[in-house]
């Protein structure tokens, strides 16, 4: 039964939950108290590069099932709530910032029908949602007991569409005094996904917020272990690439997210390790997480070795030596600069009095924005041209299926370093290239 839902914060998470759930064919009002963002979506354009997502909105503004607000009195009629704001990393500190989901369940709390069932899925501290129910029990009106269970999200940027429709598991975290009608109207809503086989895990709160957390550790401790075994094969003239092959071949590991290279990057996996480790603290259990103090050290010395390696190929000294970046974004099909590594090699690059030209063919507004003195263009021919070195920080395809034929000519010395092990070695060392990349021998 198609239901009306309310999403709000339209941040990525929020602007494709929103637009994937009036796809299903449920009756959607989103919430966010940026009217730029707003307007923008009503009009058909994403403030985020996302495929498919400019597509979808096309498809779904016209049936009038999708509308937006800044009022959160809006969403009073929604049956479900959905809370999607950010949870950034606090200034200064390793903890996340959970200030704007307090505000918005506050906010919501006077406005809840007594049948309405408010859904966190916001990444959050374990704890955060039986202190939210807590806090919007006693805004809500007199004789509303307020329901309120956390379905945290899994979503990838670049396949966030599929991932919302198709995800390969919901979590629920409901309370157990309204587990049975809870789970109900979830199923409700996810109704489509589910009945093609989904498989989904009902749980307590705790769970459902550590489930998420867990997740991002664990993704973020494979890249750190490939990466670790990188530096291994640099010192003892070991391929990483080969190994990664290797040993992904055995099921039990498998060889998703054992790509090394620069290491992880974005708004998710950098900041959620550093909060995990801050809420562990918080609950006497800090020895169980100090590995992923070393997680997060080995991935911070992968961009040093970048840079390491680009001053080591230009003799010694990036001082004026023009330096092409091949990428900004954290990772291909997005532009999202948040906490990049290409971003931040690019910048060390600078700092160390280099002349730095950064291409990426979807994030050079993003990446001006946050770094408002480098040098950045879509245009990959002016990038190349008079380059002394290539540094690749973002596996691309346009990069990958680059012509290293086409790329020598315009380039002043044929040097790549391949931070994202994406290119075919056999067909750059064959176009003229030098051919250098983290984890692999020299040659
Ligand atoms: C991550 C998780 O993968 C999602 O499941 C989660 O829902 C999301 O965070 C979130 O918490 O919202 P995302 O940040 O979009 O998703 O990016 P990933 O695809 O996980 O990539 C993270 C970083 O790791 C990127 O910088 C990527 O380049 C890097 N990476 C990934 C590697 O260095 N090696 C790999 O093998 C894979």
């Amino acid at each position: 039964m198609a239901l009306t839902v309310s999403v709000i914060g339209i941040g990525y998470l929020g602007s494709v939950h929103a637009a994937c759930m009036a796809d299903l064919g449920h009756t959607v009002i989103a919430v966010d108290v940026d009217a730029e963002k707003i307007a923008a979506l009503a009009g058909g354009h994403s403030p985020i590069y996302e495929p498919g997502l400019d597509e979808l909105l096309a498809r779904v503004l016209p049936t009038g099932r999708l509308t937006f607000t800044t009022e959160l009195a809006d969403a009073a009629a929604a049956d479900v709530h959905f809370i999607c704001v950010g949870t950034p990393q606090r200034e200064g500190e390793p903890a996340a910032d959970v200030s704007a989901v307090f505000a918005v369940g506050e906010g919501l709390a006077p406005y809840l029908r007594g049948d309405a069932l408010v859904v966190g899925k916001s990444t959050v501290p374990v704890g955060t949602a039986a202190a939210l129910r807590a806090r919007m029990q006693q805004r809500a009106p007199e004789g509303v007991s307020v329901r309120l269970a956390w379905n945290p999200e899994f979503l990838q940027e670049g396949h966030a569409i599929t991932d919302t429709v198709s995800p390969n598991r919901f979590v629920y975290g409901v309370d157990p005094r309204t587990r049975d009608a809870d789970v109900a109207l979830l199923d409700e809503v996810y109704a489509v996904p589910l009945s093609a086989g989904m498989p989904r895990i009902v749980t307590d709160y705790a769970t459902a917020e550590l489930v998420k957390v867990a997740a991002n550790a664990f993704l973020a401790t494979k890249i750190s272990f490939i990466n670790a075994m990188s530096e291994v094969c640099e010192a003892a003239g070991g391929d990483v690439v080969a190994l990664a092959d290797a040993i992904g071949a055995d099921e039990r590991i498998g060889r998703a997210f054992l790509g090394a290279g620069v290491g992880f990057g974005g708004g998710c996996l950098p900041k959620d390790i550093r909060a995990f480790m801050a809420r562990a603290g918080e609950l006497g259990a800090d020895q169980a997480l100090t590995f992923l103090r070393e997680v997060d050290a080995i991935n911070f010395r992968r961009r040093s070795r970048m840079v390491d390696l680009a001053r080591e190929e230009l003799g010694g000294s990036l001082r004026d030596r023009r330096v092409t970046v091949l990428g900004a974004a954290f990772k291909p099909d997005s532009d999202d600069v948040r906490d990049s590594p290409a971003l931040d090699v690019a910048q060390a690059c600078r700092s160390a009095g280099a002349k730095v030209v950064v291409h990426d063919p979807k994030a050079v507004g993003t990446a001006r924005a946050a770094h408002p003195l480098l040098e950045c263009t879509e245009d990959l021919e002016a990038a190349l041209r008079g380059a002394e070195i290539v540094l690749l920080l973002t596996a691309w395809r346009q990069y990958r299926d680059m012509d290293p034929g086409w790329a020598v000519t315009l380039v002043e010395t044929p040097t790549v370093v391949d931070g994202r092990n994406a290119l075919d070695v056999g067909s750059w060392r064959a176009a003229g290239w030098r051919y250098r990349a983290l984890g692999r021998p020299t040659i």
